[in-house]
């Protein structure tokens, strides 16, 4: 069973999913993760990550190799087989991040990696958890199980902020909050695979519900899409 988690930065989508895949025995795959590893690879070389010449492009991406690693408590990152998985969450790569996720042959690249390790782990476990911005509508448009997660951009900035702060990080909430409003504009506007509401998805509005509420919806869809015939 394949389960797409879709939505904009902050809205609870990590916290959900990594609680979806423990409760189902499932693997949990970070799409946005593969995303920052790209951007650390781009800052690592120099690349400017808006627009980069299309022969330094190929050449970067010809150059990369990502591998995930599925352990209980999560999932690590290789980047040419060092583990970048703490490296990828500075605000640098961030913002790189978002840049990066906007040009075409990043994201086809990354979405034949993605559709590849979901279908290994499925075959492996059973399910796989796939949390992103385009996992509903463009990497699995067939998932058994579509889920979009949204809250208001200053309940989704307080919680990116209160984050940051146990990471005794000194940004300030407006700091966050514009990082917020520039991530959300580039997700939702870019030309190729925009942050969109996939058919059939299960809209949860997180502003006010607890997690253990949201991941309850999320179990339920699932198991109740395992019971239906044609699964
Ligand atoms: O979810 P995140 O903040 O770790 O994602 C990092 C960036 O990658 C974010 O700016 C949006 C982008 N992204 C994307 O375009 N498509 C995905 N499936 C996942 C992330």
């Amino acid at each position: 069973m394949i389960i797409a988690i879709d939505g904009p930065a902050g809205s609870g989508k990590s916290t959900t999913a990594r609680a979806v895949a423990e409760r189902l025995g499932y693997v949990y795959v970070d799409t946005g993760a593969m995303y920052r590893t790209v951007a650390l690879a781009f800052i690592r070389s120099g690349l400017p990550a808006e627009a980069p010449p299309g022969e330094a492009l190929r050449g970067l991406l010809a150059g990369i190799r990502l591998d995930m690693r599925f352990d209980p408590d999560g999932m690590r990152i290789l980047l040419n087989g060092q583990n970048v998985t703490g490296d990828i969450r500075t605000r640098e790569v961030t913002e790189a991040a978002s840049r990066v996720a906007a040009i075409p042959a990043v994201r086809e690249r990354m979405v034949q990696e993605q559709r590849r390790v979901a279908r290994a782990e499925e075959k492996r476990r059973g399910g796989v958890v796939l949390e992103g911005r385009d996992i509903g509508t463009i990497v699995f448009p067939d998932a058994e199980v579509k889920v979009f997660m949204d809250a208001s951009v200053t309940m989704r900035a307080r919680r990116r902020h209160d984050e940051l702060r146990e990471k005794n990080s000194d940004v300030s909430f407006e700091e966050v909050l514009d990082d917020i409003r520039a991530r959300d504009a580039r997700d939702i506007y870019r030309r190729v695979s925009p942050l969109r509401k996939a058919e059939g998805t299960v809209e949860i509005d997180t502003s006010h519900i607890a997690i253990r509420e949201q991941v309850e919806m999320v179990v339920r869809a699932a198991r109740e899409r395992a019971k239906s015939p044609n699964v």
